[in-house]
């Protein structure tokens, strides 16, 4: 606290929280501070000791503020990311980034009524997503950071609203379990989730309402980045792709829409080939792509492609699994035929990136709980194991890359 009582004793020093009357000269002093500088004050009989001593604060504050602080929020962010993640969910549902992006720069009470809130709890809401720098507040009005435009608006065509969904309804309570997780190896995280099933996909069987968001966001984030995969590689050189895993289609279709003598397969689950084979049809490239649904581990892989594409699919399987993959997949190519891993991709140094972080976890504790993000090593590795002699790694957009391999 700041007391504005002068002193009444000239011999006495104040007190190191007192400022100075206003009728006295002032200069700035170390962080601002105000010091008294009037002939015969009490700041002029300051003691060397003391002003050694605020400098010392003054350089300590400094040093905190420059070189501290900046890790002490980073663990705080890791502590509080319960709280952080809930935050970004609960403003999300709310849609308040889509309310800013659609009104401009707001002020608080035009937000809290706009969103039909109380003014504490709007406060809360905005201070949290200010200090996250989801949200800019400037003269008093807030708006929307560049990556809550983008990505946390719905009006935005790269939103990943799903996703945010997806973390919050499915992922966030089985976390809770890592530690079970990591002692047992596998995924019992699956245990807060009701039901039978010893992968996520086949809990999930047991309830609709959470497929629903599951595959909403597996299709928000096809749709985000196939196109782009498909910018950033040739598949000119190819006759007939098998999509192995490949979910709704989103890729084929996009590689069949740059190359249009293409002709492919979507290898994957049945009731999700019956996905595919809609968006297939709507797309309108039943001519030259179909659907091969079963199980691939069960069933043989198609034999008359010249390449497989397996697109964030050898991420879900153990070494063993994968293995045994890329060995069949060898045997069914033809010389000259090609494999193409793409996916996000660990370093072989093994410390990142980030994003291999949050999702080697997921997959243990929660979705297979046989696997984690590999490395490019272990791929290149498993290949020349399979016999592909030609290897070439590509890095990619968003921590992803992709291997071609050839026979
Ligand atoms: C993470 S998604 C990847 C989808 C798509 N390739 C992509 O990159 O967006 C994994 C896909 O593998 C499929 N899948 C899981 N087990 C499978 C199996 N045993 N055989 C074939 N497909 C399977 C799932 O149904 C899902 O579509």
């Amino acid at each position: 606290m700041i007391a504005s009582e002068p002193n009444t004793s000239a011999d006495r020093p104040a007190p190191p929280h007192t400022i100075a009357p206003p009728a006295t000269q002032h200069r700035r002093g170390p962080r601002g501070l105000a010091e008294d500088t009037s002939p015969g004050s009490p700041g002029q009989a300051l003691a060397p000791r003391r002003r050694r001593s605020r400098l010392a604060l003054w350089l300590r504050r400094g040093i905190e503020r420059l070189f501290i602080r900046p890790k002490v929020e980073a663990f705080y962010r890791v502590l509080g990311g319960y709280t952080f993640f809930q935050l970004l969910h609960a403003a999300v549902e709310l849609d308040l980034f889509t309310l800013l992006s659609q009104r401009g720069p707001m002020t608080h009470g035009q937000i809290a009524e706009a969103l039909g809130l109380e003014d504490r709890a709007t406060r809360v809401l905005l201070l949290g997503c200010t200090v996250l720098g989801l949200i800019k507040l400037r003269r008093g009005r807030y708006r929307n950071s560049l990556v809550a435009a983008r990505h946390l608006s719905r009006d935005s065509g790269t939103n990943i609203i799903s996703m945010v969904e997806w973390q919050h309804a499915i992922n966030y309570r089985p976390m809770f379990h890592l530690a079970d997780a990591l002692r047992a190896n596998r995924n019992e995280g699956l245990a807060a989730i009701e039901g039978p099933g010893s992968t996520l996909f086949a809990k999930l069987a047991n309830h609709p309402k959470l497929e629903t968001i599951f595959h909403r966001a597996m299709d928000e984030q096809s749709d985000n980045l196939a196109r782009s995969f498909v910018e950033q590689l040739d598949f000119a050189g190819y006759r007939r792709v098998a999509d192995v895993g490949g979910g709704n289609g989103a890729y084929l279709i996009e590689i069949a829409r740059a190359n249009p003598h293409l002709q492919g397969v979507v290898v994957d689950l049945p009731s999700v080939c019956e996905l595919a084979a809609e968006n297939i049809r709507s797309s309108g490239l039943a001519d030259r792509l179909g659907t091969s649904p079963g199980d691939c581990f069960a069933n043989e892989l198609p034999r008359d492609v010249d390449c497989f594409l397996f697109a964030h699919f050898l991420t879900l399987w153990s070494e063993a699994r994968n293995q045994q993959l890329l060995r069949d997949a060898y045997d069914a190519l033809p010389e000259g035929g090609s494999v193409v891993i793409y996916n996000i991709m660990q370093e072989d140094s093994r410390s990142g990136p980030l994003s291999c972080a949050i999702g080697s976890t997921y997959f243990l504790a929660i979705a297979t709980g046989e696997s984690l993000l590999w490395t490019w090593q272990e791929y290149c590795d498993w290949l020349t194991r399979a016999g592909f002699h030609k290897i070439v790694r590509r890095r990619l957009l968003r921590d992803h890359g992709v291997i071609i391999a050839t026979k």
